[in-house]
């Protein structure tokens, strides 16, 4: 590798290695819609599968926050609508992330695993801009309901609701497993 080469792997690794999932702990710094696509836009080269590009997105703004996190509190069980709005309400915006459901597993998983990959471009590069992010798979986020306050196709589903709030600390780190742990060489006999 050239040196200039060897100094972009080492930045690149060093924001996967330090980059965290920020599930509190927001500041008051607005997440603007701007902000969101310009980190998209750079994220959008994730790989994709026969070029189908599985993914949209819909921004929930902080004054949109309120309304939006009521009414999806209320698909919940009363008793738990409060905690739940709550909840909602915690971070500073939304990313919602819908991926395209095609009928055939192999392009399921493959449509998946491209969004996934965007999610994670995404998520390095808003780590190095301070804005938290983290990638959340609750119940709601399977709910009909949901779908419908969003306008989700039945073609669709709903990937994730993507957390978000700038942030001035980092979370601790949670360790990962040796890779000698998780690797192995194939030997045929
Ligand atoms: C597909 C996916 C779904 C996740 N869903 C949730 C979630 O619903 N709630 C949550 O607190 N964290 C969620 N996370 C974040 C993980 O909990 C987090 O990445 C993990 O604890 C490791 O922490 P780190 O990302 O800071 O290294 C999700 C992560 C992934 C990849």
């Amino acid at each position: 590798m050239t040196n200039e080469h060897q100094s972009n792997y080492d930045i690149i690794a060093k924001t996967i290695r330090e980059r965290r999932a920020v599930k509190k702990g927001y500041n008051d710094k607005v997440v603007t819609e701007e902000a969101v696509r310009e980190i998209l836009d750079d994220a959008r080269w994730a790989p994709t599968h026969g070029m189908r590009e599985p993914w949209r997105f819909i921004f929930v703004s902080k004054e949109e926050q309120p309304a939006f996190a009521r009414q999806v509190a209320q698909t919940y069980p009363e008793e738990l609508q409060e905690n739940r709005e709550n909840f909602l309400n915690e971070p500073s915006a939304f990313l919602v992330v819908v991926m395209q459901k095609p009928e055939k597993q192999k392009q399921w998983d493959e449509n998946f695993g491209a969004t996934a990959a965007l999610i994670q471009n995404f998520w390095l590069l808003a780590w190095e801009k301070k804005l938290g992010v983290v990638w959340r798979t609750n119940p709601h986020i399977y709910h009909s309901e949901v779908k419908d306050i969003l306008n989700i196709g039945e073609d669709e589903r709903v990937v994730g609701f993507i957390h978000l709030g700038y942030f001035d600390e980092a979370p601790e780190a949670k360790d990962r497993t040796p890779i000698d742990e998780k690797f192995s060489s194939f030997k045929g006999s």
